[in-house]
């Protein structure tokens, strides 16, 4: 039985306001755990969660894993490579035949966008997206959105610019829909060949100055150029990009007021965001990476934990 009116977690498009205010909430508790002598609760014993990733992770996939040790489930980890794939198998026999062992919960990383949908299609188990293709990655906007919130208090009101490569991204998609419901006006900033057409129908502005999205923004989320999902061509050379869109310190200095700077990771390091700004004061994205393992407490425990909320003082 699920604490939130879903059983899956699959697209921030099918959560509202509510859902996401809950989620953030939940994942301020799970924060009080994570800082405690002891990090563990018994909250998800019993719970068997396969974490299925077919593309490299090492936020993601750690931070999930720890989740759910966090939380005292069980958990499988499973990779592409190595398994029966290799010798013709499919996504979906794989997922029935690890189904088939009892497993409850699965996190699925694929290049496939709706390849989790496809799952929870045929599948009984809760199905948990940790990123499709260039489709979403909830759990990523989640912890954005809780690193904004602690930073401002509120995401009502706030201005927050996506850089880069807004077409290959999806953390810029569930950011785009997650920031929107929270109240806050996003702004997508790249050259035109990596903003998607129609994006507008959002209700987010575009531009194609990043001094303009200093001056503006109250937060910059800095994307990575997805190199390995690129067709060639879309902008002229990495040094361009950098001259045009890579936040440097002298750009930083033009800002209102000093700029909150998140990136997802992994970072490129002297292309979308010099060194000197990623390490710099006012960057949050070590800030981020906690609160992701955080948030998957959330997203699990809301998802998969059987007791009512009342019931956390337990925990
Ligand atoms: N932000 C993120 O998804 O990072 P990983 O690809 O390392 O999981």
């Amino acid at each position: 039985m699920s604490l939130l009116p879903h059983k899956h977690l699959l697209s921030l498009a099918d959560y509202s306001e509510q859902d996401i205010a809950i989620l953030l909430d939940t994942a301020e508790r799970m924060k009080e755990i994570l800082d405690r002598p002891v990090k563990k609760v018994p909250t998800l014993r019993g719970v068997t969660v396969v974490n299925l990733f077919m593309e490299p992770s090492t936020r993601t996939r750690i931070s999930f894993e720890l989740a759910e040790k966090r939380l005292s489930a069980d958990t499988l980890n499973f990779s592409a490579s190595g398994s029966s794939l290799s010798k013709g198998e499919t996504l979906l026999d794989t997922a029935l035949n690890i189904e088939a062992m009892k497993i409850d919960v699965v996190v699925m990383r694929h290049k496939s966008p709706g390849s989790p949908h496809f799952l929870a299609r045929h599948l009984d188990a809760i199905i948990i997206n940790a990123g499709d293709g260039c489709h979403e990655h909830p759990t990523q906007a989640l912890l954005d959105m809780l690193t904004l919130r602690q930073k401002f208090g509120t995401l009502k009101g706030l201005h927050v610019g996506l850089v880069g490569d807004i077409s290959h991204s999806r953390v810029a998609l569930s950011n785009i829909i997650g920031l929107s419901k929270m109240g806050a006006h996003v702004v997508l900033c790249g050259p035109t060949t990596l903003i998607p057409r129609g994006v507008e129908r959002f209700g987010v502005s575009i531009t194609h100055s990043l001094d303009e999205t200093i001056r503006t923004c109250d937060a910059l989320n800095i994307l990575r150029i997805q190199l390995e999902r690129q067709e060639a061509g879309l902008f002229p050379s990495l040094r361009e990009y950098q001259a045009y869109f890579g936040l440097t310190r002298r750009r930083l200095d033009q800002a209102k007021a000093p700029l909150t700077i998140l990136h997802p990771g992994p970072i490129n390091r002297g292309v979308e965001i010099t060194s000197d700004v990623a390490d710099s004061e006012h960057s949050v994205i070590l800030q981020q990476v906690t609160n992701g393992v955080a948030v998957r407490m959330a997203v699990l425990y809301l998802l998969a934990g059987a007791q009512p909320v009342a019931a956390e003082t337990k925990m």
